[in-house]
């Protein structure tokens, strides 16, 4: 009888949680054979077509990455980076880190005015925000490792795209239309978005230059962008501008292959990226501080779960900020961050009447964040492989600047470093000497593309945009599978909030907790900043059945196809 009152008790409580919180619809979708999950119908069409064709994750992964950088050019991209994580379906893992690198004539200082101010609108917008671009290369060498078809058919279909044209949508005819003016400055040449008359829903946007770039890609491969005409016309844009991107620094750009870390929560096991990715690291070490708390009991965006999740947040975002950088160039000290003794013990000292300030949370002492616009895409094939990947020109439409005669955007990457200690970046992320601007260095990034098993066996498949938060979007989307038992559909549509320690306040959407919870956390000295949507979450969950459950971010265009 008692076991029956609690399992009610906990069914309403779950119940009323679910109806109160979900902002967003919550209808899943399930698929037998393969599922892609992207931030556009196209992309999405685009991949399921090569899974249908025979094409494993890996394949599909490819041919949505160029898809995008056609039909969602403010993220999708080939002139930005991304990292990609990979689970074979006989439990092999993996992590390709494509992303950008600072340009050999960059400096620490470069953004620096004569009084050591910061200018950061020039780590922002036109050629100087720029990196080396890391995204062919990246594509090059996971097909070289993995892929199963035909290079020039992964390609393909991204031609197709750009030559003939596409109906955008409602949401993109709203976003290139508010782009209009920046870009119009910053591409004195013209580029193919840029028009006189506003861009509406069904109108056919066709990229000429940027199909020729690609079929490049397509014929040459790797030399086909970081060679040639490509290469040309991408030093030629620099010197139209500001930038000091070289021949030589896109020849010896490399993608890297590296080590994905990974950690336990409640009998699961988080697979993530490495640095320079600061996401899996602090997502394993978010999920170990939170890991004894009964979140479950609690409810989601209870008062004592928001508690709890925002000290554990403001703690960790203090180490990301002082600790965490390109490892090739700084020692990031990765086993004392994911230290689980170490994250569950710094819980202990939480007030759970008052809420820490943050400039009583130092970074601990070890011996020895527009628009977010990045993307993430989700890929099951038919044997079980699975493919997480986010992709980014950084800030929406990047640098804002289209390669005249190549037809791309570039990123503004640039801003992920530091360029001055204490200075906020876009993201009001800081940093310092880990994370300082220094010739062929990468910039720390927040991308968590990330795999969860259970029982050795393949789980969810997880990721999404959102510079500083996605972090904790990530975070808030296993444990609304893991702790509050949600579908994939409505782990990605609830209403999600995020703390990142400096600036110190909670980031909600307008749905996220309950009015009153905040008062309550408001009088134990929380301070809230609404804001938009945070993150467009994408999601698969492998059921016991097999099948596979898609969850496509409403707050987008996101769309989940499958078989
Ligand atoms: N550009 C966003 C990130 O890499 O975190």
């Amino acid at each position: 009888m008692k076991i029956l009152s609690h399992l009610l008790i906990a069914f309403l409580l779950f119940s009323s949680c679910q109806n109160s919180n979900n902002q967003h619809s919550a209808q899943t979708n399930e698929f037998e054979h393969g599922a892609v999950v992207a931030a556009h119908p196209l992309a999405s069409d685009v991949g399921v077509q090569i899974l249908k064709e025979g094409g494993n994750a890996i394949d599909a992964a490819i041919a949505v990455q160029f898809a995008l950088a056609v039909v969602y050019p403010n993220a999708g991209n080939i002139g930005g980076g991304g990292f990609m994580l990979y689970r074979s379906h006989d439990g092999n893992v993996d992590a390709l880190d494509f992303r950008e690198k600072a340009p050999e004539k960059s400096d620490k200082d470069m953004y620096l005015d004569a009084d050591g101010n910061a200018i950061t609108d020039l780590s922002l917008y036109g050629q100087l925000a720029a990196g080396v671009p890391g995204t062919v290369a990246g594509m090059v060498a996971a097909h070289e490792k993995y892929g199963s078809m035909d290079w020039k058919a992964l390609v393909a279909p991204a031609i197709k795209l750009a030559k003939e044209g596409f109906q955008i949508t409602s949401m993109q005819a709203a976003e290139f239309n508010k782009h209009q003016e920046l870009f119009s400055k910053l591409n004195v040449d013209g580029a193919a978005i840029i028009r006189s008359e506003a861009w509406k829903e069904g109108d056919v946007f066709q990229q000429p230059e940027l199909a020729s770039t690609l079929e490049r890609v397509a014929n040459e491969g790797r030399d086909g962008f970081y060679k040639g005409e490509t290469a040309d016309h991408i030093v030629k844009e620099m010197q139209r501008g500001n930038g000091i991107m070289s021949k030589a620094d896109l020849e010896n750009y490399q993608a890297v292959w590296r080590k994905p870390v990974e950690g336990m929560y409640r009998g699961h096991r988080v697979i993530s990226m490495p640095p320079p990715s600061s996401g899996g690291a602090a997502l394993i070490a978010l999920l170990q501080s939170v890991e004894l708390y009964p979140l479950t009991d609690w409810g989601f965006q209870s008062d004592s779960a928001v508690r709890v999740i925002v000290e554990a947040e403001r703690r960790v975002y203090a180490d990301r900020a002082t600790h965490m950088g390109d490892p090739d160039f700084h020692r990031v000290p990765m086993k004392e961050l994911m230290d689980n003794d170490r994250n569950k013990a710094r819980m202990k000292a939480i007030n759970f009447a008052k809420a820490t300030p943050s400039s009583e949370v130092l970074a601990s002492k070890f011996a020895g964040y527009e628009s977010e616009e990045t993307t993430h895409y989700c890929i099951v094939d038919k044997e079980g492989n699975a493919v997480s990947l986010t992709t980014t020109l950084n800030g929406a439409y990047g640098a804002g600047v289209w390669v005249k005669g190549a037809g791309f955007l570039l990123n503004n990457e640039m801003d992920d470093f530091s360029v001055k200690p204490g200075v906020p970046n876009l993201y009001g992320l800081v940093g310092g000497k880990a994370n300082a601007i220094a010739p062929n260095k990468r910039m720390l990034s927040s991308m968590t593309p990330t795999i969860v098993e259970k029982e050795g066996k393949l789980f969810m498949v997880v990721g999404t945009p959102g510079g500083s938060t996605i972090i904790t979007s990530v975070f808030q989307t296993i444990t609304n599978v893991i702790d509050y038992g949600m579908n994939a559909q409505e782990s990605v549509s609830a209403s999600r909030f995020h703390h990142q320690w400096l600036p110190d306040q909670i980031d909600v959407e307008d749905a996220a907790i309950k009015a009153d919870t905040r008062k309550s956390l408001e009088q134990a000295g929380y301070k809230f900043h609404e804001r938009g949507n945070i993150g467009r979450v994408e999601n698969i969950i492998v059921l016991p059945n097999g099948k596979l459950q898609t969850g496509a971010d409403p707050r987008g265009d996101d769309v989940a196809r499958g078989y």
